[in-house]
């Protein structure tokens, strides 16, 4: 993790947010603190949060909604190791600022590793709920287990995963991106939102531009209450992917940003502004807000490296429509250049160094990327690539075909070449740049580490094998499906049993793939032990009905992660 000062930190946190957050020491709060006391009355409408947790700290968040619109809200803030604070360890006053939205934020340090830590805000009049975190163990640590959750539509349905994963136990949640989305209401996935008293709020139904816009949109989503309940229940660990900003956003631009919609980089400083607000995180780098990459070490069991892939570094995405000759032909020859070159980089130098870095010196057992895209290397045979642009024309059929073929033992020369000329699907995951992906599988081999990388992204649950250049395997991926966004099914318009016959396909055509659910809403649960990593998939019946029930759909243990 970078390493900030405590004044670094201090003159970082008042740039950021207007001095809203304060970093205090559990330590030195014997002096009794008077309840705070307001002009005018304030609410708690979002709940509280907390998050990275360290050996000895834990951020602290909460947000007030006053009546009046004073300069700032005075809060208590109160600790105790009991639910019911029957001891308080801990009180001190701290301020939500307008500056920050009235979010409140505290790294609350001197704590003991390992704990759980019960905390509430509030002032004279008014209490917030009480929430739950934990700190990082130290030394010997014989389980640790996460649940790791991604793409959180509100408009698109009820968020039951949210609930569900409140009710584990676990020593944090990993947010892996899309915490919110951007887009219009009428646009993406939101067609049931107004029957499902989903719709966008009143005020805030254009895509989002604005540090107002993106501010009133966490408003939201903080607003519902299976969301706020995951939140008091446990310590996040959270990242942020492409929608948090707007879709397909690559460090200088986005898929989703239009010359109308102002300066990109103004854009996404708003965007960063209201995450830093919002979210439970602690800003790494002094004066910036563009990195959030850093580490976690959970005891001698996990090293946790949280990368972002989205903003501090990576190149716009390769796109086959710039690769037609002029006689119409596909342009081979520079497309493999471009994929292959040295220069294309997802992370960023710094970060790809601070990454090496970490998986040479970390201890841990596992060394475990928590990250938004696909690192797998999912190759499709290249006439797959074609009927998916009309998959409603046969695309399962032909995937049925490939798959029966790939089983026969012999196979003609034509049939071998169809089968074996194979090509990426989407350049917006690792898959758009190999040459860096290949120089982290060279570090964690050459550290004899195997990897365990953690995404979400894509709104689907995959599980895969990595390997290198060479074809040594280098560790594993467990992806996660989405809160409420849409899958596969709903891009290829297919129905349940048209995409469960292609589930079953995917992993005889790509050749890292071992498992995959291309329709069901859900969370991934990873328990790691000193003997094997165990990872579960479960889905919610449905995110349309109030009523839902939740299953294990897929599991798997991996006890060598290189075999
Ligand atoms: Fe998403």
């Amino acid at each position: 993790m970078s390493k900030v000062s405590r004044r670094d930190f201090l003159k970082n946190s008042a740039y950021l947010t207007g001095a809203a957050w304060l970093s205090t020491s559990i330590f030195g709060c014997s002096s009794p603190v008077t309840i705070a006391k307001n002009k005018g009355a304030i609410e708690f409408l979002h709940g509280v949060a907390s998050g990275d947790p360290l050996t000895d700290s834990l951020i602290l968040w909460t947000k007030v909604t006053p009546v009046h619109q004073p300069d700032s809200v005075q809060l208590l803030l109160e600790v105790s190791e009991s639910i019911d604070f029957s001891i308080v360890q801990h009180r001190q006053l701290c301020l939500a600022h307008r500056e920050a939205d009235y979010c409140c934020k505290v790294d609350l340090t001197g704590l003991e590793p390992g704990r759980s830590y019960f905390y509430r805000f509030s002032d004279s009049a008014t209490q917030s709920v009480t929430g739950h975190g934990k700190t990082l163990p130290v030394g010997s640590v014989s389980k640790v287990r996460f649940a790791v959750v991604s793409c959180s539509n509100y408009p698109a349905g009820y968020f039951h995963v949210y609930q569900q994963v409140a009710q584990q136990q676990l020593d944090a949640v990993l947010h892996l991106g899309d915490y919110i989305y951007e887009y219009e209401q009428g646009g993406y996935a939101t067609e049931h939102s107004v029957d499902l008293g989903r719709a966008l709020a009143a005020d805030n139904q254009t895509e989002m531009v604005s540090l107002t816009d993106y501010r009133k949109r966490y408003a939201l989503y903080r607003s519902d209450k299976d969301l706020q309940q995951a939140h008091a229940s446990h310590s996040f660990i959270c990242v942020w992917d492409d929608h948090e900003i707007t879709n397909d956003a690559w460090t200088d631009g986005a898929e989703n940003h239009q010359p109308n919609e102002g300066d990109y980089k103004v854009r996404k400083l708003n965007a960063l502004q209201a995450y830093y607000e919002w979210m439970p995180i602690r800003p790494q780098v002094s004066g910036q807000l563009q990195s959030l990459s850093r580490s976690f070490a959970f005891g001698d069991l996990v090293d946790l490296h949280m990368l972002d892939t989205r903003i501090e570094g990576r190149m716009k995405q390769l796109d086959y429509s710039q690769y037609t000759k002029a006689d119409g032909q596909f342009d081979q020859q520079r497309f493999y250049k471009d994929l292959s070159s040295s220069h294309r980089t997802l992370l960023g130098s710094k970060q790809q160094q601070w990454l090496q870095q970490q998986l040479l010196q970390s201890k841990g057992r596992y060394q475990v990327l928590g990250q938004q895209v696909l690192m797998a290397k999912m190759w499709l045979p290249a006439e797959l690539l074609k009927a998916l642009a009309k998959p409603e024309q046969g695309l399962a059929d032909k995937m049925m075909e490939l798959a029966r073929l790939k089983q026969q033992t012999e196979l003609t020369a034509a049939d071998q070449a169809r089968l074996s000329t194979k090509m990426p699907f989407n350049f917006d995951a690792w898959d758009g740049y190999p040459y860096e992906r290949e120089l982290i599988y060279q570090t964690a081999q050459k550290a004899r580490k195997a990897l365990v990388v953690l995404a979400g992204d894509t709104h689907n649950a995959w599980a895969s094998s990595l390997h290198n250049q060479q074809g040594d395997k280098v560790g594993i991926e467990l992806a996660t499906a989405s809160v409420t966004s849409p899958g596969i099914e709903y891009y290829l318009k297919l129905d349940t049993k048209k995409v469960e016959q292609l589930a079953k396909l995917m992993p005889v055509l790509i050749d890292e793939l071992e498992y995959c659910d291309l329709h069901q809403r859900g969370y991934l649960l990873v328990e790691f032990t000193t003997e094997q990593v165990l990872a579960q998939w479960f889905a919610v019946s449905s995110i349309l009905k109030k009523n839902y029930q939740a299953s294990l759909i897929h599991s798997a243990a991996y006890s060598n992660l290189l075999d």
